[in-house]
């Protein structure tokens, strides 16, 4: 029992909705007999593709199992730079290193042109070459990068100033793979359209915080050009995911004798394929997604309600006219807080039974970054962005009088600290 009687209820951060749809979607997988990659999961490439208004998607472990993949499918190794944001995951920067590949991190926009969290054009092309294999933009919190047109410009780029293919794969696509950190994003759109047909591949991560959840898991939707079959690639990175083997499980399983066992292995592949019980989950949770998606949205209007009007505060970018995001998090800044204010406001909510978060530490001040010789004196806007920044609670146990809990407690706290500050 809670010794603390008249404590309120705590408001936990992002905690996962599982509702009895999930639960009997696991059960019926369980019960029948199959529960690694088979049928399950080949449903949910197929409705997924249809969300994302792509041909295919190849699902599989996690984001990051995925993005590997990826990156080797297209060939990125040592001497090669992958363009990513300073104000990101460390996974997305992780994956490069893992290839041996440079991630080259970029500080976020001039604040008087930001896009809130997210990268602009603007902001990375100085910082192409010749050896540029991957573009990796990140839609921080579940706001779309901007990015119409940018798949345009990179051909534009390659053929003005060079592009130094090293593989098969790009030789074909001649210019560098527009690889879209979609891991917050699921649901955001560009003009009404999913967004994932503007970049190459975009990648969604259905990690147990993330709005639709497989517990851990996450899904490649394939939009390359026409010069790629979408099944050929389709193929290519189910195989990746599989250690590289020429037949899956259930490949397998649906054939008999000498066929059944017999397989090749032509590339050293990881092991990062989706299972059917995570399809499972998947399915069900994509079913009722679009409704999902109206709750967030419901529960981040009532945040902007709460604080629109008060100067101390930054809203997040939640639409603009051409774009809606996914409400995956609401990232409010308070410019006049310094990182310790800001920490101790985290306190003081957690004192108040709020839990919130911080997203992101930028890369630069992660050790294996600094010790690369990255400095955060070279990303400045990362930087301010960061010490002010806090996530406040949204999922789908959140109530809207729980939202103005939250924004209660976060502008009392928040005075709160600039009193103590000005009193000592
Ligand atoms: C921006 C971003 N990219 C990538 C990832 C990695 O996703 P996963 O845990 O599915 O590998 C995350 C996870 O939180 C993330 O926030």
């Amino acid at each position: 029992m809670d010794p603390r009687p008249h404590s309120p209820r705590p408001i936990a951060f992002a905690p996962p909705f599982i509702d009895e749809a999930a639960i009997q979607a696991v059960e019926r997988v369980l019960r029948s007999g199959w529960i690694t990659t088979g049928p399950e999961t080949a449903a949910f490439e197929e409705e997924l593709a249809a969300f994302c208004g792509v041909p295919k998607v190849v699902c599989g472990g996690s984001w990051t199992g995925l993005a590997g993949v990826i990156l080797d499918w297209f060939g990125v190794g040592p001497g090669d730079e992958v363009i990513l944001p300073s104000y990101t995951y460390c996974a997305t920067a992780n994956v490069v290193l893992h290839r041996g590949a440079e991630p080259v991190l970029v500080d976020l926009p001039d604040p008087e042109n930001e896009d809130g969290f997210n990268l602009i054009w603007a902001a990375i092309e100085p910082h192409l070459t010749p050896r540029t294999k991957v573009v990796m933009p990140v839609d921080v919190g579940g706001w779309p990068v901007a990015l119409n047109g940018w798949k345009d410009r990179l051909t534009t780029w390659a053929r003005e100033h060079g592009f130094e293919a090293s593989h098969p794969n790009q030789e074909r696509l001649g210019r560098p793979l527009l690889l879209l950190d979609a891991a917050h994003s699921l649901g955001a759109t560009l003009g009404g359209h999913p967004v994932a047909p503007q970049s190459d591949i975009a990648i969604y991560s259905f990690h147990a915080v993330k709005n639709l959840t497989t517990a851990e898991g996450g899904a490649a939707a394939l939009a390359l050009p026409p010069s790629f079959e979408a099944d050929e690639v389709h193929r290519a990175l189910r195989t990746l995911c599989l250690h590289g083997q020429s037949k899956d499980a259930a490949a397998k399983f649906n054939s008999s004798g000498r066929a059944a066992w017999r397989y090749d292995v032509t590339t050293a592949g990881f092991k990062c394929n989706m299972t059917d019980i995570q399809a499972a989950l998947g399915r069900s949770a994509l079913e009722r997604y679009p409704s999902d998606l109206e709750w967030r949205h419901a529960l981040c209007d009532r945040y902007d309600a709460g604080f629109t009007g008060w100067e101390a505060a930054i809203l997040p970018r939640r639409t603009d006219a051409g774009r809606r995001g996914a409400d995956h998090l609401y990232l409010l800044r308070l410019p006049l807080l310094d990182e310790a204010g800001r920490d101790a406001l985290i306190d003081r909510l957690a004192a108040e039974r709020v839990a919130t978060n911080v997203h992101f530490q930028p890369l630069p001040l992660l050790t294996v970054h600094a010790e690369r010789g990255e400095r955060i004196e070279d990303h400045p806007n990362a930087h301010r962005a960061y010490a002010c920044e806090i996530s406040l609670p949204v999922h789908m146990h959140l109530t809207l009088d729980d939202v103005d809990r939250v924004v209660a407690a976060v502008r009392r706290g928040h005075d709160a600290i600039l009193n103590d500050v000005s009193a000592s």
